[in-house]
């Protein structure tokens, strides 16, 4: 997938066109969130074409239902001249307008409709384009005093951009099936789901956007998103928006309407659904080898140990981006302390009270230490022990003497308050009672055992 970065941009110019739900007061709200490198910007229902204007995107595929509106792009893109030209021979006046409002688009040169389209668009009523159920333009006369139908640097600008677009009039569904690829950026402003059913503009093209369509709209974000496209959408802060897109991103922003039935403006809320693709990890194929430092790690046999895996652990792992490991279930501890050895902080965990001690001690700890004079006072037997170990397992594994040498320090040991030099203490009794190494705590100068206050 290659993302091309807007660099050459040309300054962005204002849309031709007036078209109800123009995007141009959502500007700020929506250029933020765009993802700064993407392939191409797709945008399937462009009306007035505010963000792509906007934007003025390198790759651009624009396109929309409405064959008039297309029309007029590519005009403006391959024929302004022409265009302005036919934009001088119209008059602003009550009976010029009706009269170039009663032609039939289709029977005029394409220029000529480009330009009737962009007169009447701004010289009717609140400028905006409607039709009736046959298609037909339909807004009264806006007896505006001097519109500026022919706004000659626009045209040219726009012209410039418009050339750089694919400009296709199709269903929505079609463009995207034919043109939307991985990493492209797909801007979807489709007629929005009404908030009350008389008081907001409908009719763009002869068709309308339903519930229906609204719902296979949602499904088509699905798609985009499993393939890899970066997704904007936009609609009415309506609960049915908020349940069919209630997968993704959604933030509320308040608008300013122009269109109702009085035409007075009226303050709204509209939604953007954001729906970028979910990142899929490559997996490393060879893994790298690790620090030697891993190796240093008191070797324990322990049944399932990942000591063998550590590499193709750490290769998959390394992918991803973190601070922080939570080894639930460390055993011997060999992954938490690779994790370590890698610069991670580690949290370890373990049912078996010998193997959070040992993980806890050598993993999980990163400073503290038991100095030696703090560990040799627990060799005193400061209070009486449980005997726990001396009763239960006399003459198993160890001498009587071994075993109390074993009660004392449990005792002195659940005596220590700091939680890592409990687990280093600890540690230390453990391996020394595995490697059978007691013995020798026994003869350190000064433990006459059970003779003075020592042992
Ligand atoms: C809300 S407007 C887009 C406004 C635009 N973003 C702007 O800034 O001006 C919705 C557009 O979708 C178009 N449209 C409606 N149904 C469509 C469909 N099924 N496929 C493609 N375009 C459609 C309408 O013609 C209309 O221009």
């Amino acid at each position: 997938m290659e993302l091309a970065i807007n660099k050459e941009k040309l300054v962005s110019t204002k849309p031709i066109l007036k078209w109800a739900g123009g995007k141009t007061q959502m500007l700020g709200n929506i250029m933020p969130k765009i993802p700064e490198t993407y392939g191409r910007y797709i945008e399937p229902f462009v009306g007035g074409g505010a963000l792509f204007f906007a934007l003025t995107p390198y790759h651009a595929i624009i396109s929309d239902s409405n064959p008039e509106l297309i029309n007029t792009y590519q005009e403006v893109a391959n024929h302004v001249d022409l265009v302005i030209k036919y934009l001088h021979q119209y008059k602003n006046t009550k009976e010029d307008f009706y009269a170039v409002r009663a032609l039939d688009w289709t029977k005029l040169p394409k220029a000529n409709a480009a330009a009737r389209m962009i007169y009447l668009n701004k010289t009717c009523f609140n400028g905006l384009y409607r039709v009736n159920k046959k298609g037909q333009f339909n807004v009264p006369y806006g007896k505006y005093k001097s519109p500026n139908y022919c706004d000659e640097n626009s045209l040219y600008s726009a012209s410039e951009i418009l050339q750089r677009a694919t400009i296709v009039c199709d269903d929505y569904r079609s463009v995207l099936k034919n043109y939307a690829k991985p990493g492209d950026f797909v801007f979807l402003d489709p007629p929005y789901l009404p908030i009350s059913e008389y008081a907001d503009f409908k009719r763009y093209t002869k068709e309308q956007f339903y519930e229906e369509d609204h719902t296979e709209l949602a499904k088509e974000v699905g798609r985009l998103q499993e393939l890899g496209c970066y997704v904007i959408l936009t609609n009415s802060n309506h609960p049915f928006v908020h349940e069919l897109y209630a997968p993704y991103k959604i933030e509320i922003v308040p608008t300013k309407r122009y269109i109702s039935c009085n035409g007075n403006n009226r303050k709204g809320e509209d939604v953007i659904v954001t729906a970028f693709p979910k990142s899929k990890p490559l997996l490393r194929a060879v893994p790298k080898p690790l620090p030697e430092q891993v190796s240093k790690y008191p070797a324990t046999r322990f049944m399932g140990s990942k000591s063998k895996l550590l590499e193709q652990i750490w290769s998959v792992a390394s992918q991803f981006e973190f601070n922080t490991v939570v080894d639930l279930f460390s055993g011997s501890g060999i992954v938490g302390y690779m994790f370590k050895a890698q610069g991670k902080s580690v949290i370890s965990n373990d049912y078996m009270a010998m193997s959070a001690a040992f993980t806890k001690a050598m993993v999980e700890n990163n400073q503290m230490i038991l100095p030696l004079e703090e560990a040799e006072t627990l060799l005193v037997r400061r209070k009486e022990s449980d005997h726990f170990v001396a009763e239960t397992f006399k003459g198993l594994y160890y001498s009587d003497l071994e075993n109390e040498l074993i009660d004392t320090l449990r005792t002195n040991i659940a005596a220590i308050k700091e939680p890592y030099k409990h687990a280093i203490a600890m540690s230390a009794l453990i391996r020394a009672c595995i490697k059978n190494v007691l013995v020798e705590f026994l003869h350190i100068p000064g433990n006459g055992i059970m003779t003075g206050e020592k042992i």
